[in-house]
């Protein structure tokens, strides 16, 4: 099969990371994917963040679990240990932003697999960059409070096997005339 349509297939949501950081090479080269996401008449909407000081992960691995909608262990950590943050953000002010910043979402986990990276997208990073701390991260960045958050994706080494994905729904291609 084509290499493509096999990484696309293959990829999994990887929920265990070595505790070995990723090389700068390899972000760089996901990072660069994702920047060619097809984006809405190709304005580029979203802004893809790069955290990988643990420190920071952590504090925000905090601020995640706090949107949960229900409780959930202190010590649970949303992005599972993954070395390298990658938050996606993108322009309110464009009509496709939330499509948009989806696409790069897609791409980047998919350019991770490519690379032989695990990773997982990570949700409720909408309801962090639309709080007050959100907005106020944003001036800290230099990011104009348009930005909403759409959302993350950790990566690391995998440190576990990729599971077996569902079997795909039997009515989920419909062909009409
Ligand atoms: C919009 C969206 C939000 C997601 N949020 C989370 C999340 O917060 N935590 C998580 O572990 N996985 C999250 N995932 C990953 C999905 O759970 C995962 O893609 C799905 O179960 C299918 O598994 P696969 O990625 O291995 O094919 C999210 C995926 C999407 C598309």
């Amino acid at each position: 099969m084509n290499e493509t349509i096999e990484n696309l297939k293959s990829r999994r949501s990887i929920r265990k990371f070595k505790d070995e950081q990723i090389t700068d090479e390899e972000l760089k080269t996901i990072l660069e994917a994702g920047t060619y996401a097809p984006t809405g008449r190709g304005a580029q909407s979203p802004k893809i963040v790069v955290i990988q000081n643990p420190e920071t992960i952590k504090e925000f691995s905090a601020w995640n679990r706090s949107f949960f909608p229900t409780e959930v262990p202190e010590d649970l950590d949303p992005f599972y240990g993954g070395k390298t943050l990658l938050i996606v953000l993108a322009n309110t002010e464009w009509p496709t932003w939330k499509e948009d910043g989806s696409s790069v979402l897609a791409v980047l986990v998919n350019a991770a697999h490519a690379v032989g990276l695990g990773s997982c997208w990570i949700h409720r990073a909408y309801d962090e960059f639309h709080s007050e701390k959100g907005k106020e991260l944003l001036k800290e960045w230099g990011i104009p409070e348009s930005y909403e958050g759409v959302g993350h994706v950790v990566l690391g080494y995998p440190d576990m096997d990729a599971p077996e994905p569902l079997p795909r729904k039997e009515d989920y291609i419909h062909f009409v005339d």
